[in-house]
């Protein structure tokens, strides 16, 4: 996407064709810098600093780190170790193994010479098709928005809520969520964000809000407990979420709140959908409450918070009497019966195992237990 009228992406391979050079997301809204990482362990520590992040981000900087792990040493020991750091990062997001599996897998097979160059060639592969895939998606999702569009059959604005950051600085362009929006403003829809902010780290306050106004698409930032009142009083008129890791069956793990507001939207009837690139699917599992490790992260996160000073200084202050004892869990699970619809780079499909089943015959199950109850994804 744009920044200024440059067109960026998150992630790309440096001039010297060995660094890896990324958009430094702990410094947004207040500076725009980019970084770069030349070793394993700063691509790990880009990842578990959440220099960058969002799902599919995370895979593609795992992926050049295992480029740039090889680059220092191709031999299976190396190449294993450099495994276990990255997946030691952060425990969720499922594109990070799934980046990790496919890289490794292919390089284990040739001789270690041309280990590292082959890492790099699919490491950009990989950013290249999230990029097709996170465009697929807008393009599947933007049909929902022109529906929605044409049900309220006035001049009002498609009103949409969407929670954490799935802007393309989440993946590396486009974004999930936000693709379809994205797709609706350049196609003259007339669209309105309710952008979550949050917390306790902020993605939607600092991040979303930024690439919304970069943009120009109109948005409002709410404090997180503000949905429910506002679908209650029929300022909602869908939901878009991303998503970190989807259950085979079509339950959905992200960022913490997520939950909620897919409980309100059900109590609502107001449409609940989650975006998603095939990457972000762990088949081998069908419980997202059962089976998906939530991470949690430093206190500190819960008990200050980041931003700007009048004086233009960036600085954390503390929000909580000194010593109160906090708890961050970074993630929550959405089972597939409060979903609406997931959209894929195939299309829309239901949250459960034939929807996806359906999409991804290659991949899919045949049935699911969990899929009763589903709403139709086009009639809602
Ligand atoms: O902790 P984060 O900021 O990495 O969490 C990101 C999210 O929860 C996103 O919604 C998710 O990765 C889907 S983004 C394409």
């Amino acid at each position: 996407m744009k920044v200024d009228g440059r067109h960026w992406r998150t992630i790309w391979l440096a001039d010297d064709g060995r660094s890896v050079a990324f958009i430094d997301q702990t410094r947004l809204p207040h500076a725009f810098v980019t970084a770069c990482a030349r070793t394993l362990s700063e691509a790990a520590d880009a990842i578990r600093e959440m220099r960058v992040r969002g799902a599919p981000l995370i895979g593609a900087m795992a992926a050049y780190g295992l480029a740039l792990a090889l680059g220092e040493d191709a031999s299976d020991s190396a190449l294993d170790r450099a495994v276990a750091t990255l997946a030691a990062t952060r425990p969720t997001a499922v594109n990070l193994r799934w980046a990790l599996d496919d890289v490794a897998g292919l390089v284990r097979q040739l001789p270690p010479a041309r280990r590292a160059d082959a890492a790099y060639r699919r490491a950009g592969e990989i950013c290249d098709e999230d990029v097709a895939a996170c465009e697929a998606i807008g393009e599947h999702g933007l049909a929902l928005i022109r529906t929605a569009a044409h049900r309220k059959g006035t001049d009002e604005r498609v009103n949409v809520l969407t929670h954490c950051n799935a802007g393309w600085l989440a993946t590396v362009d486009w974004g999930t969520a936000m693709a379809p929006i994205y797709k609706a403003f350049d196609a003259g829809l007339g669209v309105h964000v309710w952008v979550d902010e949050t917390r306790p780290r902020n993605q939607g306050a600092a991040l979303t809000a930024w690439e919304l106004g970069r943009h120009g698409v109109p948005h409002t930032v709410i404090v997180d407990n503000a949905g429910g009142h506002l679908m209650q009083r029929g300022r909602v008129d869908l939901c878009i979420t991303g998503t970190d890791r989807t259950t085979a069956a079509g339950d959905v793990c992200n960022k913490i709140g997520t939950y909620l507001k897919a409980l309100a939207a059900f109590d609502n009837e107001v449409p609940f959908y989650v975006a998603l690139p095939s990457t972000t699917i762990d088949w081998t599992i069908r419980d997202g409450l059962a089976e998906i490790p939530i991470e949690e992260r430093d206190p500190a996160e819960v008990t200050a918070t980041v931003g700007r000073a009048p004086g233009g200084e960036v600085v954390a202050v503390t929000v909580t009497p000194e010593g109160t004892p906090a708890a961050n869990y970074a993630f929550d699970v959405t089972p597939a019966r409060l979903i609406t619809a997931l959209i894929t780079e195939r299309g829309v499909c239901a949250a459960s195992a034939e929807g996806l089943g359906a999409l991804f015959p290659d991949r899919g199950h045949s049935s699911s237990p969990g899929a009763e109850g589903a709403r139709d994804p086009v009639n809602p």
